[in-house]
């Protein structure tokens, strides 16, 4: 590809971005919800890790709270997309609430993992980020047979009761690069590990990060549009990185400054899977209003992944929109 002239960037989208399966799947279960339940809604943290999202379910009507203590009896909850723990589900059955779980399918797969693995007497070795929702949720369904590591080098340091008894889970937005040091180094140390069915890093997480590597090498500057708690997006800022091309994460267009630009011939952009595609319409008109700019897509896969809603919400609130 050749530019106009010299002063005109190229901006290279890489495709998948935004969306997943799992995200529209769980903001639709609220914006359902809103339209054919009584209010107030409650959802338990946010429904998926972008502020955009939440601010405008929260503009509908949507009661956003961190923990079960701040909902009345009887009323009606939503649980977000990251999944809860068995001990948030019986506190949700004890106040006799009206759930609706908006965990993604794929986090549920995991957490069924983590069961199996505990039943069957494994010490469940749960690559993740402390403190991550999801984590809480997974390792949560067997606390006593679990142990979280969040980086590769923790693993030396590992003990368990019986070395022959080990078997891993992983958070579902993790970088691939990172979670293959991670299972290498784990089979050095405890060589009858269990080997998982499949993957839990998800296809949305994984295609992501296959797409925006197919633009890193081209670009000065990569924008992630994404929250910063949002884990698959600052991974996508961490493989820009450690490819040695400066990568920013954005909330959105606001976000983009000047001095970035400098010198900046070629920008990938790409989003999170919480980041709603509209953010980055936005951010694309911004970057062509610092100057003249062509853009240019990359597709590394299409991706036709959907969902099915809770069976109480097939069907409700369809037209109403
Ligand atoms: Fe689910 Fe993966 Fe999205 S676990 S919510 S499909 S990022």
């Amino acid at each position: 590809e050749h530019t106009a002239d010299d002063d005109t960037r190229r901006i290279l989208l890489a495709s998948p971005r935004s969306f997943c399966a799992g995200v529209e799947r769980a903001i639709e279960i609220v914006e359902r919800a809103l339209r054919s339940y009584t209010p107030p809604i409650y959802v338990r943290k946010e429904i998926v890790h972008n502020s955009y999202v939440v601010d405008d379910l929260a503009s509908k009507g949507a009661v956003f709270v961190e923990e079960l203590d701040e909902v009345p009896d009887g009323a009606t909850l939503v649980f977000s997309a990251h999944g809860v723990s068995p001990a948030v589900r019986e506190e949700a059955d004890r106040k006799n609430l009206d759930v609706i779980d908006g965990t993604c399918p794929l986090v549920s797969k995991v957490h069924a993992k983590a069961r199996r693995f505990a039943a069957r007497g494994d010490t469940v070795v749960l690559f993740g980020h402390s403190g991550h929702e999801e984590i809480e949720g997974t390792y949560g369904e067997a606390p006593e047979s679990t142990v979280l590591v969040e980086s590769a080098d923790e693993v030396a340091d590992l003990s368990v009761p019986d070395p022959d008894r080990v078997s891993y889970l992983t958070q579902t937005t993790l970088a691939v690069d990172e979670t293959n040091d991670f299972v290498r180094e784990l089979r050095e140390k405890y060589p009858n590990v269990s080997e998982p069915a499949s993957e839990d890093i998800c296809y949305a997480t994984t295609n992501r990060q296959h797409a925006l590597n197919e633009v890193i090498a081209e670009s000065d500057l990569v924008l992630v549009v994404g929250s910063t708690n949002s884990s698959n997006s600052v991974r996508l800022v961490e493989i820009s990185r450690r490819q040695g091309t400066p990568a920013e994460l954005i909330d959105g267009a606001e976000d983009i400054t000047a001095e970035w630009l400098d010198g900046v011939r070629t920008i990938g952009v790409t989003a999170g899977a919480s980041a709603p595609p509209k953010l980055v319409d936005e951010v694309v008109e911004a970057l062509r209003g610092f100057g003249p700019a062509t853009v240019a897509e990359r597709e590394f896969t299409h991706e036709t992944m959907h969902f099915e809603l809770p069976s109480v919400l097939r069907g409700a609130g369809e037209g109403a929109a």
